[in-house]
């Protein structure tokens, strides 16, 4: 079943991991796609690679930590869509992680709280007219469990990110009446670039093998005894989030972590 079938999606940071996962599930699902990362060749490959799905999928080069190219990849978006329906904001990680609060620059801060706080709302300024204008949309925030269990060597991610919750019980109450869910993912562990790249820091920094701690602190705490799949486990739920049949829910959190998440 082609579950967004034309409607116009933007997925932010979707070039690796679960950006990229997410990306493919509603290109398959017949929707218009647009993506965008760092690294213009990463941005070539991915469309390259997407393209054999379907072609409805553009996508130019953006950084997340700096609000004048958000700016710029929020324009060339609409754009090239004719304007948005979906808005699923992912972030990449801030350079300095692993790091503890005292191990941090005020830098960090800065960098962190463009990524994952300032650049999605001007996201949303800037995308939710179009919605309120066609009165209907759905918007999303990929996060993580860990801003209801913060680990302190994610200090920068879990303290920058954890606003997003008040975000969108403030936003499901405004745009509501227009038709337009906003709902936050807090996910488990999802296998990704990414998530080895900061196992294997933490590896180095406490002089362990990366396996040790792969196993007995990333896959063995799972409850379910694997790690989550973007599309299948996360694309899968963001689709049904999307379709009539999701519409009742906004303003909440929902925790997609294999029951990894220890607090009720
Ligand atoms: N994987 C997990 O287990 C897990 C669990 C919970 C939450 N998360 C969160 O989910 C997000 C994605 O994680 P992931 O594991 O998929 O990471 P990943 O494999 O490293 O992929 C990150 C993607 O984001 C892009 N990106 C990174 N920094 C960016 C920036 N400043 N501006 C724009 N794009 C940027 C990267 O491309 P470029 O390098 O080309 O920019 C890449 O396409 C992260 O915020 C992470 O904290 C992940």
């Amino acid at each position: 079943m082609r579950r967004a079938l034309g409607k116009r999606v933007v997925v932010t940071s979707s070039t690796r991991g679960i950006g990229r996962g997410v990306a493919e599930t509603f290109l398959r699902a017949g929707a218009k796609v647009f993506i965008g990362s760092r690294n213009p060749e990463a941005v070539r490959e991915t469309l390259e690679s997407l393209r054999k799905i379907s072609p409805a999928v553009w996508g130019i080069t953006v950084d997340m930590t700096s609000l004048e190219s958000v700016g710029r990849f929020s324009r060339e978006a609409r754009e090239t869509l004719g304007g948005i329906d979906v808005l699923i904001i992912n972030s990449g990680n801030p350079s300095n992680e692993p790091a503890t609060f005292f191990e941090t620059t005020m830098e960090d801060w800065i960098q962190s709280v463009n990524l994952f706080l300032l650049s999605p709302i001007k996201l949303i300024r800037e995308m939710a007219e179009d919605m309120m204008k066609g009165k209907w949309g759905r918007i999303f925030f990929l996060s993580s469990y860990t801003v209801k269990e913060p680990k302190d060597f994610f200090s920068l991610a879990d303290v920058s990110r954890s606003p997003l919750i008040q975000l969108t019980k403030i936003l499901g109450r405004e745009l509501g009446p227009f038709n337009i869910t906003v709902n936050t993912i807090l996910m488990g562990t999802f296998d990704s670039e990414g998530a080895r790249d900061s196992i294997s820091k933490l590896a180095k920094r406490r002089g362990q093998p990366f396996e040790k701690i792969w196993l007995e602190e990333v896959v063995g705490p799972v409850p379910v005894g694997r790690i989550g799949d973007s599309i299948k486990d996360l694309g899968a739920l963001l689709l049904f989030l999307t379709s009539e049949e999701g519409s009742y829910i906004t303003g909440s959190y929902i925790v997609a972590d294999g029951g990894i998440t220890q607090a009720v």
